[in-house]
């Protein structure tokens, strides 16, 4: 079966932009994510991942190639509103996304916007609300919320829509810690028990380990791209264009080039401490 999204030798430039001199934002992307999938996206600052992320639901068409979404080709004007339903998208600042004084009414917006039925509408806002574990919000005021409680009502918002995929750009960067754990706790549960095929954009190398597949984006072209483990091996590469590792793959890094015999594919807390554990209990058998 085909994959959800295919990105086909994309390309783009921005109308404004003087791309004869610094080449186009998007250059020959082929891209392809699979029902289901979690892929993280990752690339420093201008590398073009919102401008890819703004490809999977057609807020920007290719200026080559193309974008086929279910097998709908985005640059098709008729498919609009079923790509757009299909394919939601949550940003990097929940207060943009907020359009109503009341949790409920902000989350009744997109599938009012459908021509959804009011007890249709009211059925979904409340399990839509549920799943990001903010039922008892319902009558709150959004503007009063936490910033991790506001991003899960962006989502709520559009899982109310019954998206097939959710695009989150960059949606924890706003947030503290406590925010970003329950955003990531959302998304990964949407993933893996309802099936939602979720595209995170981010730079918390410790969210991008949570995906099943990362894509590393530099100046428009995929650079690197497999599961977490293969992809946080190449620390050099990775350094080469200004990444980070996550934390536990930097200090085996470390501790390996200082002579220290430990597994070149560790990336959690966890899979350090035990690695670090098992050397310890090995050597002191040995002595
Ligand atoms: N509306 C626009 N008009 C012209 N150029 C733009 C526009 N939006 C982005 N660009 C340019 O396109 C390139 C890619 O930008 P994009 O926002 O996709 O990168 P990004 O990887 O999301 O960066 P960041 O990490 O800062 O969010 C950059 O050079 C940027 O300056
Ligand atoms: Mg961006």
């Amino acid at each position: 079966m085909n994959a959800f999204i295919c990105a086909e030798k994309v390309r783009f430039h921005y109308d404004n932009r003087a791309d004869m001199l610094s080449g186009p934002v998007l250059d020959d992307i082929d891209l392809n994510i699979e029902r289901g999938e979690f892929v993280a996206i990752l690339g420093h600052n201008g590398s073009g991942k919102s401008t890819l992320a703004k490809h999977f639901n057609a807020m920007l068409l290719p200026s080559g190639g193309r974008v086929l979404v279910s097998g709908r080709d985005t640059a098709d004007q008729n498919e609009l509103y079923e790509i757009r339903r299909m394919v939601g998208m949550v940003l990097q600042n929940p207060d943009n996304q907020i359009v109503s004084t009341i949790v409920e009414e902000d989350v009744a917006f997109g599938p009012e916007n459908l021509g959804v039925e009011p007890s249709e509408i009211r059925r979904r806002v409340d399990e839509a609300l549920k799943a990001v574990g903010m039922l008892e919000y319902r009558e709150h005021a959004p503007h009063k919320l936490s910033g991790g409680q506001k991003q899960r009502v962006a989502i709520a918002g559009v899982l109310a829509m019954q998206p097939e995929c959710i695009v989150l750009d960059e949606p924890t960067s706003m947030l503290d810690p406590q925010g970003r754990k329950e955003v990531l706790d959302t998304i990964s549960r949407l993933n893996r028990e309802r099936g939602i095929t979720i595209v995170l954009i981010t730079h918390f190398m410790e969210e991008a380990v949570l995906a099943d597949r990362v894509v590393v984006l530099e100046n428009g072209r995929i650079l690197l791209q497999g599961h977490p483990r293969e992809v946080f091996s190449d620390i050099e590469r990775l350094r080469q264009v200004g990444l980070d590792v996550p934390q536990p793959a930097e200090l085996c890094h470390q501790l390996r080039r200082a002579g220290v015999p430990l597994p070149e594919d560790v990336l959690t807390a966890e899979e350090c401490v035990e690695a670090l554990s098992l050397l310890l209990e090995e050597s002191y058998a040995g002595n």
